[in-house]
């Protein structure tokens, strides 16, 4: 088994898909094991986004991240970060794949619905964001 990091992100949360997100989740042999909502401040935005200090869309998404609560959870499963950006698909949903949770809901490359852990370390670092 191992873990990851999704957070269904405010534009997700506003239409009511928190449950249709953890569905395509579960179905597809995920194990929820850790789940909140949060409203993030300006800061923990900034500092869980820190990678991308100096990137042109930093201060965009921080303003759309803050905008509303998001739902961040651990999921569990063997492979289980790149199954779930498998599941997901591509940042920009108008290059996701047929199928993918982005290519369904996601307005646009900001407001693509849902975050996931982009590699095992990174899942490490983003659960301890968000969970004890
Ligand atoms: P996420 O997977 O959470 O990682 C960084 C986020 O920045 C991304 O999803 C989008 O919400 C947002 N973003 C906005 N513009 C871009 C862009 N041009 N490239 C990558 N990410 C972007």
């Amino acid at each position: 088994m191992s873990r990851t990091l999704l957070i269904v992100k405010p534009d997700a949360t506003e239409r009511n898909l928190i449950g249709h997100v953890v569905g395509r989740l579960e179905r597809a042999g995920f194990k929820v094991a850790e789940m909140r909502m949060v409203r993030l401040s300006e800061g923990e935005a900034r500092k869980f986004y820190a990678v991308h200090e100096g990137k042109p869309f930093l201060d965009d998404l921080v303003a759309f991240m803050t905008s509303g609560p998001v739902v961040p959870m651990v999921l569990e499963k063997e492979n289980a970060v790149e199954d779930m950006r498998t599941l997901i698909g591509a940042t920009d949903p108008s290059n996701a794949a047929c199928g993918t949770v982005r290519q369904e809901i996601a307005r646009d490359i900001q407001c693509n619905s849902v975050h996931g852990s982009d590699s095992d370390e990174n899942a490490a670092v983003e659960i301890a964001f968000f969970f004890d």
